[in-house]
Parts: structure tokens; sequence; C-alpha cells
């Protein structure tokens, strides 16, 4: 009997140490990026928030992603938009559901529907912060291509959802100066398959898909988005408040199909990085430069150098980071996508080298944000 007890006590005992240890390495401070690996919360948990997007304000870090379950499933929002939240960017705190999606089998964001890679701004005309994302109606697949819109007073949320559309309806493109009439749409003759489907959609909208926002240093937002059945990407130019279209946006690299757009900023010149059309599967990432947000854009090949270049490393771009008080500091974001299994789609941050104006990515296993002190030139 007293040895019953004895082995009793020595057994909760070992639980007890087994759970502080648990507690322990869940609230372990992460010092580096090890891109491609499981990369827990502040619980422990694997960060679920893919095809996301960061907001920095007041020296705090908010990651917004979408929130996957297990299996294929897992590919369509059951749950919805997931938010994060960091001082250093390595370590990050569960602060919950941003956006839900909505048990109203007949609302636009009905769970079950797809929403993908949002992103959130802060506009200070309203005092709101705004989530912009992908949006394909419940048992639609593909086929809606929409622009769907959320605001919310606090940046963790919640949000509330506002409406979804396709961009533009009724607008032609506007051209930088200098374009030939070759390089305009014409929709009396249109020349190829894309110019086809934009003319198809000028009655009805363009049909918005993989996106992103970016907000430029006087503060205009622009909306990007692969539009024409994904043969070319649209910049669209956002209201004030941020949560609508003006009409004027610029066609990029059109009848090419390109997906997972991300803008950034650097020494005056917008630097534009998407990535071919393959589903799920990873293939080369495209990079693209301009003086102008409304182009021309230059394309300027494949931004990744080393193994695995030719597939981004296993990833799809969703977007660049700007590190905040860091000069020439960009962080490229891809996600690893694993649709067998959504909810374990890994995350790869890889540093952004300049060489004059041109871009490189490399692989790390693991890195932290002093690589920029040495790689920049
Ligand atoms: C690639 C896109 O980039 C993803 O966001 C997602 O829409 C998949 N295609 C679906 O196949």
């Amino acid at each position: 009997m007293i040895k019953f007890y004895k082995n009793a006590l020595l057994a909760t005992i070992a639980c007890f140490f087994m759970l502080v240890l648990l507690n322990f390495t869940a609230a372990a401070q992460q010092k580096q990026f090890t891109p491609g690996q499981l990369w827990p919360d502040d619980k422990g948990v694997h960060i679920n928030a893919h095809g996301g997007g960061l907001l920095y304000q007041k020296g705090i870090y908010y990651w917004f992603g979408e929130h996957k379950i297990a299996g294929g499933a897992g590919n369509r929002a059951m749950v919805g938009v997931h938010c994060y939240s960091s001082k250093d960017l390595y370590n990050w705190k569960d602060e919950g559901i941003a956006l839900a999606v909505s048990p109203d089998t007949t609302n636009d964001i009905a769970k079950g529907c797809i929403l993908e890679r949002p992103k959130v701004v802060y506009n200070k005309k309203i005092k709101k912060y705004v989530m912009w994302f992908h949006l394909e109606l419940l048992g639609q697949s593909y086929k809606a291509a929409r622009a769907g819109v959320a605001i919310s007073d606090k940046v963790t949320g919640p949000y509330t959802f506002i409406r979804s559309y396709r961009p533009n309806p009724g607008f032609m493109p506007y051209y930088p100066t200098g374009t030939s009439d070759a390089d305009m749409v014409n929709c009396e003759h249109p020349k190829n398959k894309s110019d086809g489907f934009f003319c198809r959609d000028v009655h009805g909208g363009q049909m918005a898909r993989d996106m992103n926002v970016f907000v430029d240093d006087d503060g205009k937002a622009y909306h990007i988005f692969s539009a024409e059945e994904n043969f070319t990407l649209d910049i669209a130019e956002m209201n004030d408040t941020y949560t609508g279209h003006t009409g004027k946006f610029a066609r990029v690299y059109a009848g090419h199909q390109t997906e997972a757009p991300a803008i950034f900023k650097h020494n005056g010149i917008y630097y534009l990085i998407g990535s071919g059309t393959t589903g799920w599967a990873p293939n080369p990432a495209r990079w693209f430069s301009a003086k102008s947000i409304y182009g021309p854009w230059t394309y300027r090949g494949n931004p990744c150098v080393g193994k695995d270049a030719e597939i981004t490393f296993g990833g799809q771009s969703t977007y660049v980071l700007p590190v905040a008080g860091k000069k020439d500091t960009f962080i490229f974001m891809a996600d690893k996508w694993t649709p067998k299994d959504a909810i374990d789609g890994r995350y790869i941050w890889l540093p952004i080298t300049f060489k004059g104006d041109n871009i490189e990515i490399s692989w790390f296993d693991n890195w932290d944000l002093s690589v920029f002190d040495k790689t920049t030139k």
C-alpha cells in the first residue's frame, strides 16, 4: 500500500514538472526566424495567419492572416481572419479572431466561403482600421473574384464586414504619358486573351483575386490584385477613406498570369514581387520596378538566388515588410502552403538584399535582424 502511495506521489511530481516544462517551452523567447519551421505563438501553438500581412502601430506589429483548420477543408474560411501582435517580430501574441465568418449562409462572408490574403491599413481620416481581402462566395469556387472590405475602431478587431464587389466597373485603365496606342486596350478589337477578359469585365467590374494594399508616403493607398482570370495585375487607387476605389488604375504585366503581389518602396523606387499561377504549388517568384506606382513597370526576373530559387524556396509571396526604424530593411514574407492539411502551412520570412536598385532574396535556415547590418550595400 505504502509503495502504491509512493508511486502515485512520484507520478504527480513528474506530471507537475512536465507541465512546468511545457509552459516554459510555450513561453520561451525566440530570438531568430526559422523559415519553414513550426512557429509557436505565446501559447506554444503554431501561428495560424496564412496569406498574411503586417501593420505597424506605435511600437507594435500586428500580423493578420487566414485562420486555417486541419485537412483540406481548411482551404476554405471556416473561422475567419486571425490576428497576432509582436514587439520584436520573433515572438507573437495571439490576439484572437479579428474578422469572423458568418453563420448565415446568405452572407457574403458565410462560413465555408474562400477568404484569402487579408491586409489591414489604418485610415487617419475616419480613424478606423480597414481590412481588405480576396473573397469567393460560398459554394462558387473561385468564380466570384471579389474584393471584400471590413472596418474596426480597434486594430485587433472585431472587424465589421462592409461589402464585397468587383472593383472599378465602367472604368478604363490609366496609362502613363508616352504609352503608345498599340499598348492600350481597345475593347472594339481586343488583341489578346487578357484584353478580352478586361473588356468582358468593364461593365461589372474587374476580377479581384490575390491581393495586397500599399500605402504610399503621401498617404494614398493602392489596392493591387490579380484581375482578368489572373492574366494581369491591377494597381488601383483607393479613395481617401481606403474603403473603396476611385476608378483610376493601371494594368501591370498584362497577359502573363501573376499572383501573390506585394509592393514596397525603397529610395523613391517602387518594387513589386509576385508569383506565377500554379495553385498551391510553388513556382519562381518575379519582380518588377517602377518610378511611378502607375508604371511603366519593368520586369526584372526572379529575385531569389541559390538552391530552390526556382520554386521560391517552396513558398509564395504574401507581403514585404519595411522594418520600422531600420533603414534599407525589408522582409520578404511567403507562405509554404500545405493544402492537404491547411493548418500546417509554414511561413518563410527572408531578408531582402539591395544591390543598387537590384534585389536578391537568399535562403537562411535561421537568421535575425542583425543580417541587415551586413547584407545591404
Ligand atoms: C494561389 C493563390 O496565391 C492562393 O492565395 C490561393 O488562391 C491558391 N492559388 C488556390 O489554389
